[in-house]
């Protein structure tokens, strides 16, 4: 494994700051033309400190897999700046951007597809270390294999086999294996366990806590199921159509979420004890998440938000603040934290894409109203 240097308690290894990945929407027969952008990440600030876990959350298409590949530079950001150890990372040389590659790896969801199914795991293992010219030789790539099929439970004849012989768990743990073998210090982790049957799930869990105790790991992991990332993070971010709305320590964001859209995904998580359960608050929302071709105005929430106010909610982007402790992008949140504020029903609006329909950005007839139960 890598040699650490001595590093204070609490320093930042990962800094990102007003971070864009926006795609270009392309339409034409025989040229393409640009009518539009998919924001899919718009303005994200966030720091990861070293030997701690990130978690970030939100609905499917908020763009939490876009900021763990353009943390990566897997894909090019737009705008803004990712600092890794000091080092930025946007405006680093194609050379160096590589050397830098062995100390940031990705794990992802689904090991079957990431795995190429032709090679063995010996094979798997050892492409990286040749590609970053880890390993004296043939027989020290074995012993750092050796080492690293240890740590992640593998037993020493999984290396002639291949991915399909392996049960979903383990080829999960072959994939921790293949990012694990470089020496890495931050390994972003796409929803790690969410193809896995939930009996597994804790396992694999378990696994990525005790690499990070035993080898000093910095995670930025992803995941949509909220009690997965309470348990494994530090710091929770939660994103919505490209930005992050609420940020805090796990406990903090899941005793006490201040912004509404962490209140809404937190009222839809099951509580244990069924007293509790019947008598917390249940907050739906209405309608879907729009399209970040056209996000709306304003604060991106105003749409579905059971406490939007007019008309700051919809003319003023919120950022984020910190209060008491945590960091929330909501004008409002206090109001709404000490009760002044009160609820609402609100309807759904659709937003268009910018070129379909009427005119950009037109908002239709009101769908089904949404509720506050
Ligand atoms: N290469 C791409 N080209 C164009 N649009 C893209 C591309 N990759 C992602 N998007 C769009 O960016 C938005 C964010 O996608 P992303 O995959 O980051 O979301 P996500 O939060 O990871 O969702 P999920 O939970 O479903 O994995 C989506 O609207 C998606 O369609
Ligand atoms: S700023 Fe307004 S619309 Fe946005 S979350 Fe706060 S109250 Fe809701
Ligand atoms: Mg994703």
């Amino acid at each position: 494994m890598s040699e650490r240097s001595e590093r204070t308690e609490n320093d930042v290894l990962v800094e990102v700051r007003d971070l864009k990945v926006h795609f270009p929407i392309k339409r034409g027969v025989l040229f393409d033309r640009v009518v539009g952008q998919v924001k899919a990440v718009d303005g994200v600030d966030l720091s990861i400190a070293r030997g701690k876990t990130y978690g970030l959350v939100g609905e499917s298409g908020c763009g939490k897999s876009t900021l763990g590949r353009a943390l990566l530079q897997l894909t090019p950001p737009t705008a803004g700046e990712v600092s890794f150890d000091g080092v930025e990372l946007t405006t680093l040389p194609p050379g160096k951007l590589r050397g830098m590659r062995r100390r940031m790896q990705m794990i992802f969801q689904d090991p079957m597809s990431s795995l190429d199914p032709r090679q063995n795991v010996e094979s798997i293992l050892t492409e990286g270390l040749q590609t970053h010219g880890i390993g004296a030789d043939r027989t020290d790539r074995r012993r750092i294999i050796g080492e690293t099929l240890d740590a992640v439970g593998l037993p020493r004849w999984a290396l002639s086999r291949y991915p399909h012989e392996f049960s979903g768990g383990q080829r999960q743990r072959i994939g921790i294996a293949r990012a694990l073998v470089l020496g890495p210090e931050l390994i972003v982790a796409d929803e790690p366990v969410s193809a896995l049957d939930v009996s597994i799930q804790a396992q694999v869990v378990n696994l990525l806590d005790e690499l990070q105790d035993s080898l000093g790991l910095t995670y930025l992991v992803i995941a949509h199921d909220l009690a997965v990332v309470r348990h494994i993070s530090d710091t929770v971010g939660v994103m919505y159509l490209g930005a992050l709305v609420e940020e805090a320590p796990s406990d903090r964001l899941y005793n006490e979420p201040l912004h509404p859209y962490t209140r809404a995904l937190m009222s839809a998580v099951p509580v244990p004890d069924p007293d509790v359960e019947d008598r917390r608050e249940r907050i739906l929302l209405a309608g879907d998440l729009p399209s970040p071709a056209n996000p709306p105005s304003g604060c991106r929430f105003h749409t579905r938000c059971p406490w939007a106010q007019p008309t700051r909610c919809a003319d003023e982007r919120p950022v984020l603040r910190e209060i008491g402790g945590s960091r929330v992008a909501c004008h409002f949140a206090e109001q709404i934290a000490s009760g002044e504020l009160r609820p609402h029903g609100v309807s759904a609006q659709i937003v268009r894409p910018e070129g379909e329909g009427d005119a950009p950005g037109v908002v239709s007839a009101p769908t089904e109203p949404g509720s506050y139960v």
